[in-house]
C-alpha cells in the first residue's frame, strides 16, 4: 500500500520522519526550500543509520540498502509526484501549512493521503484548502523522532474511516504507536504538554527556582523523564511559541504564552538548534 512516501519540510521532525520511514524500508523524498538544511538532514540520517546499526535494530547490509531509499531534493513537484503519502512538517504557521497543501493537491497521485505533522492546529481547516479533505489528517509525531513512540492520528471533520485506517497502518509500519485522537486546538498531547512548559516558564521568571531546579523537581518528583524547559529547548521555542500562540488565540487565556519565552526568541534564544535556550549547549566540555 505504501511503496513511496514524501516529507515536506526538512528541520527537526521532517528528518526524523524520513528516518523512520526509510529504516523501516519505504523509499521517501526529503523535500526542504533550503539547501543547507537538506545537507545537514543527510548527516542526520547517516548519523541515525549508524546509531540503528549500533544499538542491533537494523543489520548493516539493510541499513545500506535503506539508506538508498532517501532521496533529498528542492522541487515541491519532484517529491510529491509518485507518493502514497505525504507528511508536511514545516514551520507551525497556518497560512504556510495552507499553502503547502493546496500545492500538494495539485501535484500529489489522486489515492495520495496528504498528512500534516502539526502540534496543535486545525486538520480541517488545513483540508480544506484541498480537492480531498476525507483523504488528509494530521500525523503527529514527536521529538526525537527515532526514539519516541507515539504518532497521534488527528481525525479532522472531513476524514473519511478509510484514510484513518491508512494512516494508522501507516504508523505502524514505520513502528511507531498510533492513538486515534479527534480533532481540538492542540490534539492530546500538546495541550497539556504546552501548559507545563509554560507554567515552568513562568516559574523560571517568577524566581520560584533555577532551570535546572526546577526540571529536577519534575523528573525526581513526578517521575517526568525529562524536565519541561530541557523539554521546551529540545521543541525549539521558536515552534513552542508558535504553538503557544494558536493555543492562547483557540483556547483562551491559560496558553497566554509566557514573557520569558517572547524575550527569548526575539533575542535569538531558540534552544538546542540555535546552541542556547534556558540552557547553555555551546560548552561542549560540559
Ligand atoms: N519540534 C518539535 O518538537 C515538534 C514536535 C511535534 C510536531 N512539531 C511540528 O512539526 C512542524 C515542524 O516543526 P520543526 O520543529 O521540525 O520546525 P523546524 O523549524 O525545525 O523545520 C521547519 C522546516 O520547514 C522548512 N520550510 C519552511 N517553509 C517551507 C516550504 N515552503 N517548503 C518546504 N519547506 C519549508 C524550513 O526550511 C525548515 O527546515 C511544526 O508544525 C511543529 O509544530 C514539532
Amino acid at each position: 500500500m505504501f511503496q513511496k512516501a514524501a516529507v515536506i519540510g526538512a528541520g527537526t521532525m521532517g528528518r526524523g520522519i524520513a528516518f523512520a520511514t526509510a529504516m523501516n524500508g519505504i523509499a521517501v523524498t526529503l523535500q526542504d526550500i533550503n539547501e543547507d538544511t537538506l545537507e545537514a538532514s543527510k548527516t542526520y540520517i547517516q548519523e541515525q543509520f549508524d546509531i540503528g546499526v549500533k544499538i542491533g535494530k537494523i543489520s548493516e547490509d539493510d541499513a545500506k540498502q535503506n539508506i538508498q531509499k532517501v532521496n533529498y531534493t528542492t522541487s515541491m513537484e519532484e517529491a510529491a509526484h509518485d507518493a502514497d503519502i505525504i507528511i508536511e512538517a514545516v514551520l507551525e504557521l497556518m497560512d504556510l501549512k495552507i499553502n503547502i497543501f493546496k500545492q500538494l493537491d495539485q501535484l500529489a497521485p489522486r489515492h495520495a493521503i496528504l498528512a500534516t505533522n502539526t502540534s496543535t492546529m486545525s486538520p480541517t481547516e488545513i483540508a480544506a484548502a484541498t480537492s480531498r479533505p476525507d483523504q488528509c489528517v494530521a500525523l503527529h509525531f514527536f521529538n526525537p523522532v527515532p526514539k519516541m513512540k507515539l504518532i497521534e492520528v488527528v481525525r479532522g471533520l472531513e476524514t473519511s474511516d478509510e484514510t484513518m485506517e491508512k494512516a494508522m497502518l501507516f504508523g505502524e509500519r514505520i513502528g511507531k504507536e498510533c492513538v486515534q485522537i479527534n480533532e481540538f486546538p492542540g490534539f492530546a498531547t500538546s495541550r497539556m504538554n504546552c501548559l507545563i512548559g509554560n507554567e515552568a516558564m513562568n516559574m523560571v521568571m517568577e524566581g520560584v527556582g533555577s532551570v535546572e531546579d526546577i526540571d529536577k523537581a519534575m523528573k525526581l518528583g513526578l517521575n517526568h523523564p525529562m524536565g519541561p524547559l530541557e523539554l521546551a529547548d529540545l521543541v525549539g521555542l521558536d515552534t513552542r511559541l508558535r504553538n503557544m500562540e494558536y493555543l492562547h488565540e483557540t483556547l483562551g487565556e491559560k496558553f497566554r504564552p509566557c514573557p520569558l519565552l517572547i524575550k527569548y526568541v526575539k533575542a535569538g534564544r531558540l534552544g538546542r538548534k540555535s546552541g542556547k535556550g534556558f540552557y547553555d549547549y555551546t560548552d561542549t566540555t560540559k
